[in-house]
């Protein structure tokens, strides 16, 4: 069985990561969506509802399953046995700090491959931060993530949903 997890810290998910999942759960038997912490970014969704909303938009796809570490990535895929690490790329802009993860990734855990799928190109611009900065300015966020999430960032920021 050949089992591929798909990290990040989804905060919150977006069209663009739910199109990397979906494609992801086509090609591999499993997919493990792990909700990590970035000790770069200081989130807007606790992890619980980050994992929340991850399960929600993803419970029609069978082979799906959301978790959550506060470790690291590597710790986690070889604890899971898993062989394969699947990050979305968007743009060249992506490719440097994902460069520098995969090659840790690979020292610290030289048995699980990272690999990397483009990102459709209607997601290509799509990112958490910019629609957390439209959402908070009262911005519409429909066509960008999925309802649940245009929700949940609307009462987050004290807004009605557009
Ligand atoms: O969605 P993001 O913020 O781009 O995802 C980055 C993430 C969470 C995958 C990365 O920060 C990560 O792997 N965090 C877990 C801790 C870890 O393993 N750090 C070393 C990475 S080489």
């Amino acid at each position: 069985m050949q089992l591929a997890i798909c990290p990040g810290s989804f905060d919150p998910v977006t069209n663009g990561h739910l199109d990397i999942i979906e494609r992801s759960s086509r090609i591999f038997d499993k997919v493990l969506v792990v909700v990590f912490t970035n000790p770069l970014k200081s989130p807007l969704f606790s992890v619980e509802e980050r994992v929340e909303m991850l399960r929600e938009v993803t419970r029609d796809l069978a082979n799906v399953e959301v978790d959550h570490s506060d470790g690291l990535l590597s710790d986690y895929a070889l604890s899971k046995d898993a062989k394969v690490i699947v990050k979305g790329l968007r743009a060249v802009s992506d490719f440097e700090m994902e460069f520098q993860m995969a090659r840790m990734n690979q020292k610290l855990a030289p048995s699980v491959e990272t690999v990397f799928m483009m990102t459709s190109t209607e997601f290509s611009y799509l990112s958490s931060s910019i629609v957390k900065e439209v959402a908070r300015f009262g911005g519409c966020v429909r066509e960008l993530v999925p309802e649940v999430v245009a929700q949940r960032l609307a009462e987050k920021f004290g807004r009605q949903a557009r």
